[in-house]
């Protein structure tokens, strides 16, 4: 099983996870570019994995089943049009050799839904929920909600690959120097994705030992992100929620 990223809109990755001559895609917002993978590649696609409701995660999935029976995993609720398998925390799926379970995840949207499996090399799709050196605005749920859902990666193995679906790593992690600027894992980490950047080469997957040290929405514990957030909300004592909450904010306007 080997898993390849399609390149789809401005940023987004669709993730493809390849096992001979068969595939299944995480996301797929775009129906052709998926389509052209599989042709390039002589590939059939066998099921999708869905994280959330937005159109970006969403929009190909209806031409992509069309005139075909493919299984189309994703949250409950009856609101994606496609979603053949509804799934909830605690499910699980195989896929391919891999089982998968189920986390809810919900944050960015109430829907959101992770993959995580611990076969083999453990592996995490997380959508829009966590990503290199951030995590997904709060559209629809609470800093409480995203902390709780972001404390379910914490815990997973450090060398768990996390394959999210946006290519904002350079970006996120100039706002995390400024939360931290003295972190010497994100000055190093910055330096290695401003090259990769300017080679044009992808900085995903990352892994979850990464994101423990470099990434100030798993880190509202550490004392210089609460120090930081308590600077620039002018609040003092800020518990772990508070400080992702602050955080979440500084960063949507910076
Ligand atoms: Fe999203």
């Amino acid at each position: 099983m080997e898993i390849f990223a399609i390149p789809a809109f401005t940023d987004n990755y669709i993730w493809a996870v390849v096992e001979k001559d068969q595939f299944v895609v995480v996301d797929p917002g775009d129906s052709l570019v998926v389509k052209e993978f599989a042709e390039k590649n002589n590939l059939q696609l066998r099921a999708i994995l869905i994280t959330h409701w937005h159109p970006d995660h969403t929009g190909g999935i209806i031409e992509l089943v069309k005139d075909k029976s493919i299984s189309v995993y994703g949250p409950k609720g009856g609101h994606i049009d496609g979603i053949t398998d509804e799934l909830k925390e605690g499910d699980s799926i195989r896929i391919f050799d891999n089982e998968f379970s189920i986390f809810e995840t919900p944050g960015h949207t109430l829907d959101h839904i992770s993959y995580f499996s611990n076969e083999n090399k453990p592996i995490l799709f997380c959508g829009d929920t966590l990503f290199s050196g951030g995590c997904g605005r709060l559209f629809e749920g609470t800093p409480d909600q995203m902390f709780h859902s972001l404390n379910k990666f914490s815990s997973l193995p450090g060398n768990t690959k996390v394959y999210c679906t946006h290519e904002y790593t350079l970006s996120n992690l100039k706002f995390a120097l400024e939360v931290e600027p003295k972190n010497q894992d994100l000055i190093n980490y910055y330096d290695q994705v401003v090259e990769k950047r300017d080679r044009n080469e992808y900085t995903l997957p990352s892994t979850i030992e990464k994101e423990l040290n470099i990434n100030p929405f798993l880190r509202s514990s550490i004392e210089e992100v609460r120090k930081s957030a308590e600077l620039y909300s002018s609040k003092a004592n800020l518990d772990d929620v508070g400080v992702l909450a602050v955080i979440r904010s500084w960063k949507d306007n910076f």
